[in-house]
């Protein structure tokens, strides 16, 4: 029997840079990208599938009927979502909770009818803003930092943050759909017996990244970078000192194999997945990084407003994921930047109507 992997959001930055990989290093199997198109830039994620040999499925995980027209899998990666952190907040929380929740009930009853695995990409933003905003920080140069060997619960200076930091308190529709989605992913678990795994994903990052200001904003700064026009550091003074770290998306590829040969050890585990303090970097610092690498000085604007979502500091804890499956993100940030900086350049044609101003 041939092995079926289906990708919802499989159009998507995520989803199209896993059904390639997967499908590259398994050509036996049938991958299904499934994709409604939403995202802008999607699309063009049609021609590079078909390309390397992965079957698009035009259809949306807000409709059990659409995945049903696509066949049962033995495995389904669930990359379908409204992915900003910022969504809802003007329009309403209608799509965001039907994709990002009602989307996930639907993968769940899907793999419940006919069986098959369930790896969920979850994130950073299941943690509280406030309790994220309460961390001490401090500025050292340009960026904000833990002071040094400070810790608390579920944090440290050394590690970052991980699964154990406290979960009480608002987090954004966003983070909030994601974590509803865990406790639910959690009882069909218990329930119904279908095996999942759940990686809570800081930011990711790589060519194929529709990046713009709401999400995306590794891509959003080098873009900029190549192909002109403005930005702005938003919120917390508009100083640009905010942090995240970054993982390259074919770190997570690595990943995702290594916990599919042990997925009975796995299943039911939530891991924070994040590239962790190697991999962390600052606007500012990515302004800095952008220059050298195109050559070019934007003139960075500021926007002291902050807004309801924005945290100033993210790094992820990587070291329970790394003790149990023994995969470590392997590409440097240079790296991710260096990637991204080709694929707009070489990809130009393409992206500039998307990506440029
Ligand atoms: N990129 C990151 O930094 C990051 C970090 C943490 C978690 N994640 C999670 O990883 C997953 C993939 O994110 P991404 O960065 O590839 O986002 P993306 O926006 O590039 O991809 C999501 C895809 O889902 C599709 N989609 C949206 N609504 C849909 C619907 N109703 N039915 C079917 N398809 C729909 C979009 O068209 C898009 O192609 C998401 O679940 C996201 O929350 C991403």
């Amino acid at each position: 029997m041939t092995f079926r992997l289906i990708i919802t959001g499989g159009a998507g930055f995520v989803g199209s840079s896993l059904a390639l990989a997967f499908r590259r290093d398994h050509p036996k199997w049938k991958v299904i990208a499934f994709d409604n198109l939403k995202r802008r830039g999607s699309e063009l994620a049609i021609e590079r599938l078909r390309a390397g040999g992965v079957e698009f499925h035009h259809g949306d995980v807000r409709c059990s009927d659409d995945l049903e027209a696509a066949g049962p899998a033995d495995l389904l990666i669930e990359c379908s979502a409204e992915p900003s952190v910022h969504a809802g907040y003007q329009e309403g929380p209608h799509y965001l909770v039907a994709t990002n929740l009602g989307g996930t009930i639907n993968c769940l009853e899907h793999l419940r009818r006919h069986g098959g695995d369930l790896m969920f990409l979850s994130t950073s933003r299941v943690y509280p803003i406030a309790a994220l905003r309460a961390l001490p920080l401090e500025r050292q140069e340009d960026r904000l930092a833990l002071p040094v060997d400070s810790s608390g619960a579920g944090w440290s200076a050394a590690a970052g943050i991980s699964e154990a930091f406290p979960i009480a308190g608002a987090r954004s529709m966003y983070g909030a759909t994601k974590l509803a989605s865990e406790l639910l992913i959690e009882e069909y678990r218990e329930m119904y017996g279908v095996r999942a795994v759940v990686n809570r994903c800081g930011v990711l990052a790589g060519p194929w990244q529709m990046g713009k200001v709401d999400q995306g904003f590794v891509v959003l700064w080098m873009a900029r970078h190549v192909y002109g026009g403005t930005l702005a550091y938003s919120g917390f003074g508009g100083a640009g000192l905010q942090v995240r770290d970054i993982l390259h998306v074919d770190d997570l590829y690595d990943l995702i194999i290594t916990q599919l040969r042990a997925f009975d050890l796995h299943s039911g585990a939530t891991y924070n997945v994040a590239g962790g303090a190697d991999r962390s970097i600052s606007l500012r610092e990515l302004t800095q990084r952008c220059q050298r690498l195109t050559g070019r000085h934007l003139q960075v604007g500021q926007v002291p407003e902050t807004r309801p979502a924005d945290v100033p500091f993210f790094v992820g804890d990587n070291r329970s994921v790394q003790a149990a499956t023994g995969w470590q993100a392997r590409r440097p940030l240079d790296r991710v930047l260096e990637d991204v900086h080709r694929w707009l350049v070489d990809q130009r044609a393409r992206l500039e109507p998307i990506l440029g101003t």
